[in-house]
């Protein structure tokens, strides 16, 4: 008998099924919020989440993970996850079972556990390096964010379309010093500027809900986490570029080795992840997004996650309620 078509099953079967996957990485992750060590919390989450796949009828393969083979001894770029290893669909898989290991050891909010699946070659094989990102929410015309020019000209073309002046624009940053040119031109212009302390993922997607306030983000970050993001944003709409930043000749081999050979190129949303696709994932602490995992009385835990698809553009908001 053929295998079902990743396009049948990423619609019929994973789209409730990844909420398991994320749910299992959180409650695991949940155990290590404010206990100080980030690597605890994301071995707990890792663990946790490499389990849970074991039960989905999927023949997967990690794209994003947690490094390369010799760096992660689970969920590493190229393992296979899933419960049918060459019969099952073939996914492909960028995942984060703790995106925000900091903001978890110091109990802050917005850590998530995430992750996107696609059909087999969709999902952009991007390497540890760091991106330089610009998103907007839905709604506005193809184009109005450009990479490729400053960050005053993209806050003023958001402002023209949105019908405000550019000091009435909220921008979204991560917190580090090397932004400091960025929030110094942010600040010449007026705008409000929301620094978040990690967790670039929940930052991206918070330009997608108007009750965030945030009209844009900005900056650099992660990758892997470029990824994760606009999967999301494919899911439910909005704009997202990102360009690879590469540090030194390392960092460019590490991207040669995965098939990129324009190093400079800006990628849109579909060159990161392309036709069908779900995003999924669920708090660990509380956050724009999603509330973290409630640990009740009598070993009860609540979970909230979020699930998406591409495809149909449905958003699903899953309550969960955990008893032991
Ligand atoms: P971790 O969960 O791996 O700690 O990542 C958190 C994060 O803030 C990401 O959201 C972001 O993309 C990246 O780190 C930014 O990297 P850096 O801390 O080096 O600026």
């Amino acid at each position: 008998m053929s295998a079902t078509p990743a396009s049948q099953v990423l619609d019929r079967v994973l789209v409730m099924e990844m909420v398991r996957v994320t749910e299992a990485a959180a409650i695991a992750a949940s155990l290590m919020v404010g206990r100080g060590d980030e690597k605890a919390a994301d071995a707990a989450a890792v663990e946790a989440m490499r389990k849970a796949f074991d039960i989905l009828d999927i023949d997967g393969t990690v794209v994003i993970g947690e490094g390369e083979r010799d760096e992660a001894p689970m969920l590493f770029i190229g393992e296979k996850v899933g419960g049918a290893p060459g019969t099952g669909p073939r996914i492909d898989i960028a995942l984060d079972p703790l995106e925000g290991t900091t903001i978890t050891a110091k109990a802050g909010p917005n850590a998530l556990a995430v992750l996107a699946a696609a059909e087999e070659g969709c999902l952009l094989n991007a390497p540890d390096v760091y991106m330089d990102k610009i998103a907007v929410g839905p709604g506005y015309t193809e184009g109005v964010i450009d990479l490729s020019k400053s960050p005053s000209a993209n806050v003023e073309a958001v402002a023209k379309a949105k019908g405000v002046r550019p000091n009435e624009i909220i921008v979204c940053v991560l917190d580090r010093p090397r932004h400091a040119e960025l929030i110094g031109e942010l600040r010449e212009l007026g705008c409000g500027i929301q620094l978040i302390p990690d967790g670039d993922v929940a930052g991206v997607i918070a330009v997608t809900d108007e009750n965030t306030t945030i009209d844009m983000y900005m900056g650099s970050g992660g990758a892997p986490e470029g990824v994760l993001a606009a999967a999301a944003l494919r899911c439910v709409g909005g704009q997202f570029q990102g360009r690879l930043l590469f540090r030194n000749d390392d960092e460019r081999g590490r991207a040669r080795k995965w098939g990129i050979e324009d190093l400079n190129r800006i990628y849109a949303l579909e060159d990161l992840a392309k036709g069908d696709c779900i995003f999924a994932a669920t708090g660990v602490t509380d956050g724009s997004l999603l509330q973290g995992v409630k640990r009740l009385r009598g070993g009860r835990m609540t979970t909230e996650s979020v699930v998406m698809r591409a495809a149909s553009g449905t958003v699903r908001w899953v309550k969960g309620d955990h008893r032991r």
